[in-house]
Order: C-alpha cells, then structure tokens, then sequence
C-alpha cells in the first residue's frame, strides 16, 4: 500500500508492462465481484458520469484509479451498451495528462450535441489542501467514439470569488436556447451551496451565479448535483457532506437528497417544495440521470461510501455502480424501478407460493447472482424476516415492522464489516398495509432492494464468508406469500 500511496498520481500512461494485467489477475477471481455491475477490473471505481444515450448506444463512464483500490489521481473509465444490460468495456476516456487536470479529471456529466457527446468534467487541482482549486474542461467524444480534450481547455478557470477550492461535478443541461451548467460548491463560510453558469455554444460560459434555496445552511459541501424534470415535477439531486443524522434520515456520513420544486434558473433560484432521500441503504452516492432514446428518465450511482474501507481492497479493487433504475414521481415520491431490460438476463425460474403462520420458508437458490420477487399479502402479523446469504453465523437481514410502519436492513452478523463504526442498520419510514412487494437485485457483494414498486429503496453491499445462497423468509404472523425467484447471467 505505501508504494502505491507514493504513485497515487501516476496516469494509466505511466504503467509499467504488465503492471495492469497483473492487478487485473490479481482481483479477477474474487468471488465477491459482481457479474452484471459495472465494476472495475482493477483499482478503484467511484462516481458515474457522462451517463447518456447518444448515437443509438449507452454510454457509462466512471473515476476511475487504475493501479489500486484507494482513491488516487482519477481518470474517467468507460463502458457502452446497446441495451443497457450487455456492457462492453472500451478504452479508457479521460486520462488528466494537462496541467489544468493535473491531479485527477473528476467527476461531470454529458449532453448530446450535433453528433458529438460534449463531456464536462472537473480539472482537480491540489498542490496542497490551501492551494486546491478546480477548473471546468470539456472533452468531445465524436460517432466514432473517437475521444478529445477541447482545445479551449479549461473552458472554466478557477473558482469564483466567494467559494473555496471545491467547486465541482458540472451539470449540464439545455433549456430555452441557452446551456445551463450547475456544479457543486463550498462557500468561503464552509457551508455547501451550488452555482451556475451559462453559454451559448457550451464553450464559452460566463459565471451567473448561486442557485437560490431554501437550504442555506445545509451541510459544508454539495457534491455532484443534478437537475431533470420527471412526472412533470422540477427535482434536483445533490449529494451534501456532513448532515448530522436525524431519526430516519442522513444515516450515512454522505448522503442523497432530491428536492421538489419549481427551478427558475433565468432568476437563479429553485423554489423548494420538500427533500427527501434517494435511497436508505448504506452504500449510495453520486447518481447521475439522462434521458434515453425511450424518453425515459434513468439514473445509475455509486454503490460505495467513500470513507469506508471494502474487503475486496485486497484483491486489489473496489465498488461498482448500481444497475440502471427508471425515475417515476408518483404519490409525491421519486421512484426508482430497476429497468426493464434486466429481464434478458434472467434464467432458472423458481416460482413459490403459500402460507406463513408464525413459521419461516425458504427459497431455493443456488446462485449468488439472482433478482427475487416477493409479493407478500393478507399480512396479519406484525414483523417479517427476509434472510439473504444465510449461513450459521452470518445473514443480510431485511426487516418490516408492520404495526410501526419501518423498514430495516442489518447487515450486522458480517465478519468481514463495512463501516460499522457508523451502525450495522439503516432504517426508514414506510406505509405498510395489507400489501408488500419487493424486488431484490443480489450480484455476489451488492444488494439493491426496491419496496413497494421503488418508493422506498436499500443499496447495500455486504461480503459473506462464505458463497452461501440461502434465502429465507418468516413472519411471526400470518400472510400470503408468492415469489418468483431467477438466476441472472453475466453481462460484464
Ligand atoms: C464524489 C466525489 C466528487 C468528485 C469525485 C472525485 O464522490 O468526491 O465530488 O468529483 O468524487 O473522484
């Protein structure tokens, strides 16, 4: 680790031969990585970005540290896709070669132009922790695939007066003949903020100024902010560092937060209506949406927290992202449904169905990479259990506390822990009737949970021992049950 620690600011160019075969070797039989995830081969994987559909293919690309699982000089990563499933991994898209990028080409999203996809990212600068400062770049990736760095590199120098050096993640969208850019801020009073920019071209762009809320003082940071309209609704998403935990909510030391409102962005302000969380678990951060071809709008995140240490780090790798999730705002709520296209890679169909009284059934499974479908109803009783990776000494738990109306999960029983010192559960408020259903994504380490078609969402990753496969389901009273449980192949 210290070696590495000493080239943590060394580029993909400078890899010695062989060295990056050899990490892939290294971290390529870990029973751990995921299947159908996007993940890194080797090193370090974080934020999505540049998510979007251009030219009749997906495109994900993602920071990327190559030569090990911590977070060093980050470069952008990139897979495509015909049918957001199948992904294939193409050259790496971003490397921070230039001085205004110098320590790491960090995170940014993309925006169809012409027959280009225009690539916004921050060039990270950080001599020190009192000189770091950031610029905005621009990388162009034509039909072809062919990728370059705009020739009015930085397209965006420095900060402007009023913020510290974290001022990142460009947002970009198009509205009324203009190109908005909103990015992530840190105001001189160390409180968290986002500001805007404008242009004409999407080169040229000229400092507008801080999108008002009616969050002032929320947190020190916001990172890697979104803006999208869903349902009819306005909804920006940001992901604020340091929210003190509050009940139910901001029980990560990073969370994700969407509001609902009204964006005025010629008048600077975004009128809030109320926030809320994206998702409950444990390891969610930095999503990113687009639009698709379908007009549909998809986000896929981080399945990671940054401050925790992962047991794959000795294998030499880290994290992957969540499956692509179709936004719905319905009931006042942003829903999250896994899309639709997952279903191609089902197999082995288990189907069940039945009864509990007080007793416990289990589903039979004999993979570790499987999508199971729970219908629970005429539930009389007041709490069910649903065990995943269930062995002697270890279980993920999912938990309803019916006459309470609370979902848990609890991942507490793992030896191989992930940020314990920050609780083994996360918890949240959910109606609970008569009626459950639950759709459960598991690829070898990560859990993605969508309850009650997607208005209440779990990401969590956990490392059993051992690779056991066993699921159970119980209930200390009565209910229905009917689940359909499938084998997902690999995609990755
Ligand atoms: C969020 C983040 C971004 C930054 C990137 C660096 O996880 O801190 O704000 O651009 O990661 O990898």
């Amino acid at each position: 680790m210290d070696n590495l620690k000493n080239n943590k600011y060394m580029t993909i160019l400078e890899a010695e031969d062989g060295q990056l075969e050899e990490l892939m070797r290294l971290s390529q039989n870990d029973p751990w990585k995921p299947v159908f995830h996007i993940h890194p081969e080797c090193g370090l994987l974080n934020d999505p970005n540049g998510v979007a559909y251009f030219n009749g293919e997906y495109h994900v690309f993602y920071q990327w540290f190559p030569f090990g699982p911590i977070h060093g000089l980050k470069h952008w990563a990139h897979v495509k896709s015909k049918n957001l499933v199948q992904w294939e991994r193409m050259s790496v898209a971003i490397i921070p070669t230039e001085k205004y990028e110098i320590h790491g080409a960090y995170s940014g999203s993309g925006i169809v132009k012409n027959d280009n996809l225009l690539l916004y990212y921050t060039g990270n600068i950080k001599y020190s922790e009192e000189t770091r400062y950031a610029n905005q770049c621009l990388a162009i990736m034509n039909k072809y695939g062919e990728i370059s760095k705009s020739i009015s590199n930085p397209i965006i120098r420095s900060i402007p007066e009023g913020y510290t050096g974290h001022v990142r993640d460009p947002k970009v969208w198009q509205e009324s003949g203009k190109y908005y850019m909103i990015l992530g801020a840190q105001r001189k009073d160390l409180t968290g903020a986002l500001i805007v920019y404008e242009s004409y071209d999407g080169v040229e762009w000229k400092f507008k100024g801080e999108l008002k809320t009616s969050l002032t003082t929320f947190g020190y940071m916001w990172e890697c902010p979104d803006y999208f309209s869903v349902g009819g609704k306005n909804i920006l998403v940001f992901s604020p560092q340091g929210l003190e935990t509050k009940g139910h909510d901001y029980q990560n030391l990073y969370n994700v937060i969407y509001a609902v409102g009204t964006m005025d962005i010629e008048n600077l302000t975004f009128n809030i209506e109320y926030i809320n969380e994206l998702d409950k678990g444990f390891d969610f951060y930095a999503p990113q949406t687009f639009q698709d071809g379908f007009g549909r709008r998809l986000l896929i995140a981080w399945a990671g927290a940054a401050e925790n240490q992962y047991p794959t780090e000795k294998n030499q790798w880290s994290h992957c992202l969540t499956v692509p999730r179709e936004l719905f705002f319905e009931d006042k709520i942003l829903k999250q449904r896994p899309v639709r296209e997952l279903e191609a890679l089902r197999s082995d169909h288990v189907h069940i169905q039945g009864y509990l009284d007080g007793n416990s059934v289990d589903v039979e499974n004999n993979s570790n990479s499987y999508e199971l479908n729970i219908e629970l109803t005429s539930i009389e009783g007041s709490i069910i259990l649903l065990d995943l990776f269930k062995s002697e000494e270890e279980r993920f738990r999912l938990s309803f506390d019916v006459k309470n109306d609370i979902a848990l999960i609890d991942r507490q029983t793992f030896s191989n822990g992930i940020g314990n010192e920050i609780g083994c559960t996360r918890t949240a408020a959910i109606e609970l009737g008569e009626k459950i259903t639950v759709q459960i994504f598991v690829d070898c380490s990560i859990i993605e949970i969508f309850i009650n078609g997607g208005a209440l969402v779990f990401t969590a990753r956990a490392f059993p021992l051992e690779l056991v496969t066993a699921i159970t389901i119980s209930a200390n009273g009565k209910l229905k049950y009917n689940v359909n449980k499938y084998n997902l192949k690999k995609a990755i």
